[in-house]
């Protein structure tokens, strides 16, 4: 192609850039490629074929590529480096051209590239994707946020490339200024605790069940012709069966057990905490993973601290039964505390985030995509201001059954010192939200006690403080 043509640029040309660039190409786009690191590009362009894409090592002849005004997408690694990328743009960027920063960067980064390019009349939107590799290459699931008509410009494009569910793409308008990326962020917070409340399933169907690799690897796939049929106890059956090409032994059996992290499922956490929106399953996935980490201390501690375990009887195919409903307990509270958090940032951050269309986005090409968010949709779909999913006539009713199998799972757990701390969080997190009373009055009574902090009554409105004239040493 000559220059000046391509529709589209793409900056960072690893496997996510390539993989979204040859999914744009395969829907009918041409693509400019920038990277600066020359192999990337020369194999880029090597593997191209007769593909409408270009791929370019300087910048000037990227963006002389472009038709104008220019869409850029950016795959690069979140942070600095990103900032680095809208530097070096920046001189040669005109009004009205459009970034998009497809990777996982924190909102308030966002929040804050939307206000400095927008003095300068760019237009800057924070776009999550997710699916992986595979995503980006054959359909990912697109979260864009930010100028609604710069957003209108890319949809169609948006709209082609996305995942596709019963016909319908899995892109949407998430809301403005960082909405985009808050929502990939509570995405993956949900993906944190998802994956710990599989990860627990796994220990007590391995410690207590005593199944080995291949019977898990069946009991995974059964779980997957269920309520549970999803993309996480998908790929958890597969890696069941996959060999470790060094010793020959079972793959997941070499893995060292620390869980890392990039930081996504933390900042929901933390953001969770300044919004006061309890996500307690969320947080109990990220510091479970920060307690792999110190493996070491583990091992230490482990000749020295002994859990007194109760005897435990449970049958295996009992077990196997009662983890399902209980992963099925905990999809549902999980997928409500990302829901509640993202409303509540929605009404804080004033990004007007459709529920509707985000449970919907997330049925096809993201992670925690799952059977249950057809469910979702129609709950958010019918009450548009759902309060919490749990209260939704669909799940209310299955959690009110579902509960009984969950406690019965987390007390065999309890019983044989076996860590759950996903499934108790969410079981917690029911609890606590279905009691009208909890005894918050006694904490009120003790921060009033020691601090004067006073305290609301039950009987009158107002904030009172009582002089406890009870003496202690
Ligand atoms: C996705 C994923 C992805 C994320 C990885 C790794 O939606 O495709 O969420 O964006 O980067 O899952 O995350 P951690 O390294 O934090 O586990």
């Amino acid at each position: 192609m000559s220059d000046q043509q391509y529709e589209y640029g793409m900056i960072g040309l690893g496997t996510m850039g390539q993989n979204l660039v040859y999914n744009m190409a395969d829907n009918g786009f041409s693509v400019a490629g920038y990277d600066k690191d020359e192999k990337k590009v020369t194999g880029f362009n090597s593997e191209a074929g007769d593909k409408k894409v270009k791929a370019f090592s300087g910048l000037e002849p990227f963006l002389a590529s472009l038709k104008q005004p220019r869409i850029i997408l950016m795959l690069v690694p979140a942070g600095k480096i990103v900032d680095a990328v809208i530097n070096d743009l920046k001189p040669f960027l005109s009004k009205e051209d459009l970034l998009m920063d497809c990777g996982n960067s924190h909102f308030t980064d966002t929040d804050e590239r939307i206000k400095r390019l927008a003095d300068e009349g760019i237009h800057f939107m924070g776009t999550g994707v997710s699916g992986g590799e595979t995503g980006a290459r054959f359909g990912p699931s697109i979260m864009p946020g930010g100028s609604k008509d710069a957003y209108e410009k890319v949809a169609p494009m948006l709209r082609a490339i996305s995942a596709k569910v019963n016909n319908e793409s899995c892109v949407a308008y998430m809301g403005s200024g960082s909405a985009g990326h808050y929502v990939k962020m509570v995405h993956n917070g949900i993906e944190y605790a998802m994956m710990q409340m599989i990860s627990e399933t796994y220990h007590l169907l391995k410690q207590i069940g005593g199944l080995n690799n291949e019977e898990l690897r069946l009991v995974f796939e059964n779980y997957n012709q269920s309520a549970i049929r999803s993309y996480l106890i998908e790929i958890t059956a597969a890696i069941f069966t996959q060999k470790d090409d060094i010793t020959n032994n079972m793959l997941v059996d070499v893995i060292l057990d620390k869980a890392h992290q990039k930081g996504t499922g933390a900042w929901t956490s933390q953001d969770s905490m300044n919004l006061s929106v309890a996500i307690p399953g969320i947080d109990a996935a990220v510091s479970q993973r920060e307690l792999t980490t110190i493996k070491e201390q583990r091992t230490a501690a482990s000749a020295i601290l002994h859990a007194v375990k109760d005897k435990i009887a449970v049958e295996h195919s009992g077990l196997i039964t009662l983890l399902q409903d209980a992963m099925h307990f905990c999809m549902i509270t999980i997928y409500a505390q990302g829901m509640s958090l993202l409303k509540e940032a929605s009404a804080k951050y004033g990004y007007q985030t459709n529920m509707t269309d985000v449970s919907s986005i997330w049925r096809g090409g993201c992670i925690i995509r799952s059977a249950m968010l057809e469910d979702i949709t129609k709950a958010f779909t019918a009450n548009p201001s759902l309060d919490n999913l749990m209260v939704s006539k669909v799940f209310s009713e299955q959690l009110n059954t579902l509960q009984k199998h969950t406690r019965s799972v987390i007390t065999t757990a309890v019983s044989a010192g076996i860590p759950v701390p996903v499934m108790m969080a969410s079981l917690s997190y029911f609890d606590s939200y279905r009691s009208s009373w909890l005894p918050a009055n006694l904490i009120q009574a003790q921060r009033d006690f020691f601090g004067a902090h006073t305290y609301e009554r039950t009987d009158k409105a107002g904030s009172f403080h009582t002089e406890w004239n009870i003496k202690i040493n």
